[in-house]
């Protein structure tokens, strides 16, 4: 499974690189606001940092505005994903890029017909929001095995990054119904390790330790 760092901070970037967890990073539109400055500056120093995939999102919503955006992404760097909305003008987007080989990922899919769609276009990933579904008391792992199940019964190649992920829980689930990427915000990142049995258990080898010496 790959995780990529849902994040445009580039404190956050370096460290999770750092601790090796990661395979590449998720930006969005709301996230590289969050940072402040000048966006193209902080995407350069992104793309010299990170040698996996650099997802990319356009902001135009029409299928031209969103194949010239595309266009100015990919020349900042040859792992740029473009990130598309899943909409109508999104999908003929997505035709296009994958026509020309410019790897897509669809963002914004709530629903396993999204991401028949989205595969049938081409995506190279799709992006199903658990988090956003959860908080409305939707089952979102119903979605992920229902979109596991209709990729493997036509052998689309699509892969499915889980977004929107709000604790490890939902990379473990998710994990056993065989989604191949998830997107996780740092916080999320830096507790996956953490289980208070391991912190029990090792405090008390090294008590044990000290007090044999
Ligand atoms: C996906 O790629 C998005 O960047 C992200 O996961 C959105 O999650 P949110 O619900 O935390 O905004």
């Amino acid at each position: 499974m790959q995780f990529f760092l849902d994040s445009a901070n580039i404190e956050e970037i370096k460290e999770a690189l750092e601790l090796g967890l990661i395979d590449g990073v998720t930006t969005n539109p709301s996230l590289l606001a969050k940072e402040g400055g000048n966006w193209e500056e902080k995407i350069k120093e992104i793309c010299q940092l990170v040698r996996g995939p650099i997802n990319l999102e356009v902001t135009a919503t029409d299928c031209q505005g969103i194949l010239i955006e595309a266009k100015k992404m990919i020349a900042f760097a040859p792992n740029v994903i473009i990130k598309i909305p899943m909409t109508f003008e999104g999908l003929k987007a997505v035709r296009i890029l994958k026509r020309m080989d410019i790897e897509t990922n669809v963002t914004l899919v709530f629903s396993s017909l999204q991401a028949l769609l989205a595969a049938k276009a081409g995506a190279t990933y799709i992006s199903p929001f658990v988090g956003r579904l959860d908080a409305l008391s939707q089952d979102s792992m119903v979605l992920i095995s229902e979109i596991m199940t209709i990729y493997k019964n036509y052998n689309f190649k699509t892969q499915v990054i889980i977004a929107s992920v709000r604790h490890p829980n939902h990379i473990a689930q998710a994990s056993l119904l065989g989604a191949h990427a998830a997107t996780i915000p740092f916080n999320v990142l830096k507790i996956l390790a953490n289980h208070p049995l391991t912190d029990l258990g090792l405090k008390s080898f090294l008590n044990d330790w000290k007090m044999s010496q």
